[in-house]
């Protein structure tokens, strides 16, 4: 019964871990679909908006979605368009990538 356990509790940590990484993909695929070509990650991506690798160390989480839901409040002649109408799934997993960088 113990060992029944042990083996259930194992694959619950696995299917954990596959679903958190699963939605940092989503979050990296969604970035490198509808960011990458204005914003770097690490030296790779476009040169139009700031350079994205530390982002996290520099925004709160709230603000980044301020950023991404209206970017001309904090900047009114941003070239950045706004992500308001991603569904929430994708902004979440966005937002999830993005915290990930610092
Ligand atoms: C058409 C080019 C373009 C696209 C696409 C774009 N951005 Fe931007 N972004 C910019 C520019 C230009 C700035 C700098 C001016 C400003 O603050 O609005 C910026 C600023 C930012 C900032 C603030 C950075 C800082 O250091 O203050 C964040 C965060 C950001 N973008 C995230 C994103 C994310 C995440 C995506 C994809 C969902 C994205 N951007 C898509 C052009 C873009």
């Amino acid at each position: 019964m113990k060992r029944m356990i042990v083996v259930i509790a194992a694959f619950a940590v696995v299917a954990l871990i596959t679903v958190a990484a699963q939605a940092e993909s989503k979050g990296g695929l969604l970035f490198g679909q509808k960011c990458a070509m204005c914003h770097a990650v690490n030296g790779k991506g476009g040169v139009v908006g700031p350079e994205l690798t530390k982002v996290s160390a520099k925004l709160k989480e709230k603000d980044i979605k301020a950023k991404l839901e209206n970017p001309k409040k904090s900047n009114p002649n941003s070239a950045m368009p706004s992500f308001k109408a991603l569904p929430k799934a994708d902004m979440d997993a966005l937002l999830g990538y993005l915290k990930t960088l610092k």
